[in-house]
């Protein structure tokens, strides 16, 4: 009968559509930016950190990086906690993308020392040698114009001083580019906090043999050796060519990492994998 009469059943199917976009879509704005939605030590950009998150947006690095973190446990391992709208007051436009030919980097702040960026940064393909990431090394010769943050500033309404301004002179696109990547999802430096420990025995599986070292000095050159040199006697990283550390303390380093010193934790990828790479370590010198 409904689809007999054209008009009946548009108005109907309207209907339809409306009760739905109110209870999913109309309604959460009820909550969207009230007190319990807000993320506590959420702050507003700095003057560098909003100039370089407009490079970011000008060079269309969104198209290759999302900006959250989906409430998934594959996720949530990789990144980090997932991400909540709170965290998004200050972002205008949002840069959650689509896309991700590279990494999540909703929570790249704290995760490698400014040093490492500045690199990757020049040249990723120095550190990570598979990476199809386009170099930006041009961005060092790029001064970030006062004037313009200043108005910036003014327009998003975030606290800024003449002297937060002054402190520009001299900053290229390099600098800010860092300067926003670090502050990514690390507001409340959960990265320093977040003690990742192995559960479980700590004691290597297997016997120390030329096999398992031949697959440790693989996984050290992809992973590793971007921060230590290839050689292991440092870059980024210190030189651990000659380290003196017991088995199971130099695996709970390399699991957890050293939180809020450039040393990322290696939890993901797995104790045996990280028990390959000590035995091939603890061989000083030797393949
Ligand atoms: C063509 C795609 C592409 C574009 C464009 C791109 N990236 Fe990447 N990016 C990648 C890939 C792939 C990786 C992973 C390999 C690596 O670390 O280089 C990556 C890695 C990164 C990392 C390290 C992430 C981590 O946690 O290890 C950062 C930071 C980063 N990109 C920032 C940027 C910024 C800033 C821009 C824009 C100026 C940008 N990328 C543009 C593809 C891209
Ligand atoms: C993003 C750069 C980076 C990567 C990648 C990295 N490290 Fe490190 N590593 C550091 C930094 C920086 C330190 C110094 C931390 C500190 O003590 O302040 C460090 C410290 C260490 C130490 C302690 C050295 C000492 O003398 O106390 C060991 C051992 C180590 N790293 C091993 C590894 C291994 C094995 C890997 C690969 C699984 C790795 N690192 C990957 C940056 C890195």
């Amino acid at each position: 009968m409904w689809e007999k009469n054209p008009v009946l059943f548009l108005v109907l199917a309207f209907c339809a559509i409306m009760a739905g976009s109110i209870v999913t879509m109309i309604a959460p704005f009820a909550t969207v930016n009230t007190e319990a939605d807000r993320v506590p030590g959420v702050k507003p950009y700095t003057a560098l950190e909003l100039a370089g998150r407009d490079i970011y947006i000008r060079e269309g690095c969104n198209n290759c990086h999302t900006q959250t973190v989906r409430p998934l446990v594959a996720d949530v391992l990789r990144y980090g906690p997932y991400s909540k709208s709170g965290e998004f007051v200050y972002d205008r436009p949002f840069l959650w993308g689509s896309r991700r030919t590279g990494p999540d980097l909703a929570r790249e702040g704290g995760k490698y020392g400014d040093e490492w960026h500045y690199q990757h940064m020049r040249d990723p393909r120095s550190i990570v040698p598979e990476s199809n990431m386009p170099a930006y090394a041009f961005l060092d010769h790029e001064k970030i114009d006062p004037d313009l943050t200043r108005r910036k500033m003014k327009v998003l309404g975030f606290p800024c001083t003449e002297a937060d301004i002054k402190a520009l002179a001299g900053k290229t696109a390099m600098d800010a580019m860092v300067a926003y990547l670090q502050k990514l999802g690390n507001d409340d430096n959960w990265r320093e906090a977040a003690v990742v420990e192995y559960q479980g025995e700590t004691k290597k599986p297997f016997e120390d043999d030329a096999t398992i070292r031949k697959a440790g000095r693989r996984l050290y050159l992809e992973h590793c050796s971007g921060c230590h040199g290839s050689d292991r006697t440092g870059s980024i990283g210190p030189d651990i060519s000659d380290i003196d550390m017991e088995e199971e303390e130099l695996f709970n380093l390399i699991y957890g990492g050293i939180p809020g010193s450039g040393m990322p934790g290696f939890s993901n990828l797995g104790a045996d994998r990280i028990w390959k790479m000590v035995t091939w370590l603890e061989h000083r010198g030797d393949e």
